[in-house]
C-alpha cells in the first residue's frame, strides 16, 4: 500500500483576513499530511462596493493543475460575498475535481447566513462538474470558534487520506 498525494488549489477571498486565517491552517494541516497544497489569495482590482456584482482580480490561479480544490469566502449580507461570487462566474470548468468549500461569518449560528452562502457555492460547482467534497461554515462570533476551526481542518484535511492499493 502507498499514500496517494493530492495536489491541492485553495482559493480564498478574503477582505479583513478571518477566512485567510483559516485557510492557512487548513493549508499547514493539508501540507504537514504530505500533500501539496497551493493557497491562492484572491485581490480584486478597487473596492467592492454593495450592488457591484462583477469583479476584476489581479491575477487568477491556473486551476488546470490541481486534482482537487478548496474555495473558502466570507458572507456577505446574508449571502457568498460578491467577489468570490463573480469569481465562480468566470470559471469555465471544474469538470471531474473534487472541490471542498468552506465560508465565514460573524454570527454564532451557520443559518444566519453561512447555509446559504455555501449552498450558492455548491451550485457553482455542481454547475461546473466539480465533485462537492467536504464544506463547512466557520461562526465568527460562537464562543466555540477555535473548535469550529480544528473541526473543519480535520474534516477537509482528512477526507484525503485514502491509500491506493
Ligand atoms: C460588507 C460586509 C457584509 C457582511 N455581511 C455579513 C452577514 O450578512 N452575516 C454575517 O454573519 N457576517 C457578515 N459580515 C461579516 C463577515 O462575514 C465576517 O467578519 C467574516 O469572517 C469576514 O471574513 P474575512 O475577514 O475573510 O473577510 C459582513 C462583512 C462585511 C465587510
Amino acid at each position: 500500500m502507498s499514500f496517494e498525494p493530492r495536489i491541492i488549489g485553495l482559493i480564498v477571498y478574503s477582505h479583513t483576513g478571518n477566512t485567510l486565517s483559516v485557510a492557512e491552517r487548513l493549508q499547514q494541516e493539508l501540507l504537514g499530511r504530505g500533500h501539496r497544497c497551493d493557497l491562492f489569495r484572491l485581490q480584486i482590482e478597487g473596492d467592492s462596493k454593495p450592488g457591484l456584482k462583477h469583479y476584476e482580480f489581479s491575477s487568477l490561479p491556473d486551476l488546470t493543475v490541481y486534482d482537487s480544490l478548496i474555495f473558502a469566502s466570507p458572507v456577505h449580507g446574508f449571502s457568498l460575498a460578491t467577489p468570490m461570487d463573480s469569481y465562480f462566474r468566470g470559471l469555465v470548468t471544474l469538470q471531474g475535481k473534487l472541490v471542498s468549500l468552506f465560508v465565514t461569518h460573524h454570527f454564532p449560528f451557520a443559518w444566519l447566513g453561512g447555509n446559504r452562502a455555501l449552498s450558492q457555492m455548491r451550485t457553482h460547482i455542481v454547475t461546473r462538474g466539480g465533485i462537492v467534497g467536504e464544506a463547512g461554515v466557520i461562526n465568527w462570533s460562537n464562543r466555540k470558534r477555535e473548535q469550529e476551526i480544528l473541526q473543519l481542518v480535520e474534516q477537509i484535511g482528512g477526507q484525503y487520506a485514502s491509500l491506493k492499493q
